[in-house]
C-alpha cells in the first residue's frame, strides 16, 4: 500500500534522499550537522502529515473480509459453528495435533494450567517480564510461580537464571516469546527433557513467528495464543490453546467448555463430566472466531511485510553507535508485536534515553517506551494467603531492569512509505550528530 502523496514527494525520495541514503554514514552525520535540532528551533525532520503517519501505524487493521464475515454470520443465523473451523484451520496452521479456541489468552493460561493436573505445590517457571495471567492463573490449582528472569539481549527466558532457581518443586516452565521474538527453544527444550520439565508457552506475542521451521506454540506440551486487539492476530478479545497429547486437550477443552466431555470418545477419563465440564464458560464469541479466521488468512503476509520494513529501518539506524536490536538468530523466524523495540547502550550514544527521546519526539518521531510490569513486585505475590507456600520474591531481576532502563519503541508500520522511512532514518542521524547537544537536553 502506498500511503505517500505528491508528486513532490515521491520525486523527492527518488532523488535527494535516496542520494543521501547512499552516501556512508560519516557523510550523512556530516551533512546533517549543520541543521538545527527540532527541539532546540530548527526544522523538523519528519514532515510526513500527521493523519496518514498514524495511518500507516493504525492497529488493529480491518478491511472488507472482516466486514462481510460478520455480516454473513449475522445474515446467516449460524454461529458457533465458527468455532471449530478455527480450530481446524489454527491446528493446521501450526502443525499441532489438539487446539481450543478460548474467550481469551488469560481463559487459555487457566485452562492450560488445569489441564496439567499436578499436586498442589508443584513449582512451574515463569517469566516476571509478562502479563499478570501467565504467571497467576496457575494460582487457582495451587501452583507456584519461580520467577525467572529475560536474558537482556533479547528480552525472553533466561535460561541460565531458571538452571540457578530449579527446586526439587519445579515441575514445568512457562516460557514466553516478548515482542514476537522465539525463545531459544532448542536449548530451552534440551533442559527441560534433561530436567524431566513440562514445557509450556505462552505465545501471546508470537503468532506465526518460528524456530528451526518449527511454529511458536507449538514446541510445548502445550501453549496459548490472545486474540486481544493489539495482538499481531487481532480478533478484539479471543485466545487458542494448542495441545501435544490428547489427554491435555480433553482436560483443558472441559474445564471451561461444558458442552465437550459428552463430544470425547468413551474411554475419556473427563467424559463423565458432561453438562458440567469443571465449572468455567470460556467460550470464545462466534464474532472473534469470524474475525480470527480472517486474520490468520493474511497473517503470514502481514508478518512479512511489517519485518520487511522493520529490517530497512533498523539496518539504517543500527548503523549508530549505541542503538541495537535484540539479538535474533539466524534460525529464529521472528515477528513484530506492538513496536518495534530497540535497545541503548547511552555510553555509547553519549546521551540518556530521555534526552533521546526529547530530541526525537521533537524531530516528528513516534518513540515511546513502555516498562513491562514486573510480576514479582505486585502485591498479590506477597500476600501468602493466596499461595500454596509463599512464592520467592527475587530481590532484583537485572535482566527486566535492564530491558526496561534501555529499551525504545518504535512504531510499527504496516504499508510502504519510502519517504516516511527516510524521514525517520534522517531524524536519527540527525539527532547522532548533534550528540553533545542532545546530552544537554
Ligand atoms: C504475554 C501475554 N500473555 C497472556 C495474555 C493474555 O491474553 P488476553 O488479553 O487475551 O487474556 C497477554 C495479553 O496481553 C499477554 O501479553
Amino acid at each position: 500500500m502506498e500511503l505517500s502523496g505528491t508528486k513532490t514527494r515521491r520525486k523527492f525520495v527518488q532523488t535527494g534522499a535516496a542520494a543521501l541514503a547512499g552516501l556512508g554514514l560519516e557523510s550523512r552525520l556530516r551533512a546533517r550537522s549543520v541543521e538545527t535540532l527540532a527541539v532546540n528551533g530548527g526544522a523538523k525532520a519528519v514532515t510526513y502529515p500527521p493523519g496518514p503517519h498514524a495511518a500507516i501505524s493504525k492497529w488493529p487493521r480491518y478491511g472488507p473480509s472482516e466486514k462481510k464475515a460478520l455480516h454473513d454470520m449475522i445474515d446467516s443465523g449460524k454461529f458457533y459453528e465458527e468455532l471449530p473451523i478455527l480450530e481446524k484451520e489454527w491446528r493446521e496452521y501450526l502443525n499441532v495435533p489438539y487446539a481450543k479456541p478460548h474467550m481469551n489468552g488469560s481463559s487459555a493460561l487457566t485452562s492450560m494450567y488445569f489441564a496439567l493436573d499436578l499436586p498442589p505445590g508443584s513449582e512451574i517457571m515463569v517469566p516476571s517480564y509478562t502479563f499478570f495471567a501467565t504467571c497467576l492463573a496457575m494460582r487457582f490449582f495451587g501452583y507456584v510461580p519461580i520467577f525467572i528472569d529475560i536474558d537482556p539481549k533479547t528480552a525472553c527466558f533466561d535460561l541460565d537464571d531458571a538452571k540457578r532457581k530449579l527446586t526439587p518443586r519445579t515441575r514445568a516452565l512457562c516460557v514466553m516469546h516478548s515482542w514476537g521474538l522465539p525463545c531459544e527453544m532448542d536449548h530451552i527444550s534440551a533442559f527441560a527433557r534433561e530436567k524431566g520439565l513440562i514445557l509450556l508457552e505462552d505465545a501471546a506475542h508470537a503468532h506465526g513467528a518460528s524456530m528451526q521451521g518449527k511454529k511458536m506454540g507449538a514446541w510445548g506440551a502445550m501453549g496459548i495464543f490472545s486474540f486481544q486487539t493489539s495482538k499481531p492476530m487481532p480478533a478484539i478479545e479471543g485466545g487458542m490453546g494448542m495441545y501435544q497429547t490428547r489427554e491435555y486437550y480433553e482436560r483443558a477443552a472441559a474445564f471451561g467448555h461444558y458442552e465437550d466431555p459428552v463430544k470425547f470418545p468413551a474411554d475419556s477419563p473427563v467424559r463423565k463430566y458432561e453438562g458440567t465440564g469443571f465449572g468455567q464458560k470460556y467460550r470464545m464469541h462466534p464474532f472473534a472466531a469470524a474475525v480470527a479466521r480472517q486474520q490468520l488468512r493474511s497473517l503470514d503476509e502481514r508478518n512479512l511485510q511489517v519485518a520487511k520494513l522493520v529490517r530497512l529501518m533498523n539496518n539504517r539506524i543500527t548503523q549508530l553507535p549505541g542503538i541495537f536490536e535484540p539479538r535474533c538468530r539466524p534460525d529464529q523466524q521472528r515477528v513484530y508485536y506492538n513496536a518495534n523495540m530497540l535497545l541503548l547502550d547511552e555510553a555509547k550514544c553519549g546521551f540518556k534515553r530521555g534526552q533521546l527521546l526529547k530530541a526525537l519526539q521533537a524531530e516528528g518521531v513516534r518513540a515511546s517506551i513502555w516498562d513491562y510490569p514486573e510480576q514479582h513486585k505486585l502485591y498479590i505475590y506477597s500476600e501468602a494467603k493466596w499461595w500454596h507456600h509463599p512464592p520467592v520474591i527475587p530481590e532484583r531481576m537485572p535482566g527486566n531492569e535492564h530491558v526496561n532502563a534501555t529499551h525504545i519503541f518504535l512504531p510499527l508500520f504496516y504499508g510502504e512509505s519510502p519517504e516516511l522511512m527516510d524521514q525517520y532514518g534522517k531524524a536519527f542521524e540527525k539527532v547522532w550528530a548533534h550528540r553533545a547537544e542532545v546530552a544537554r537536553l
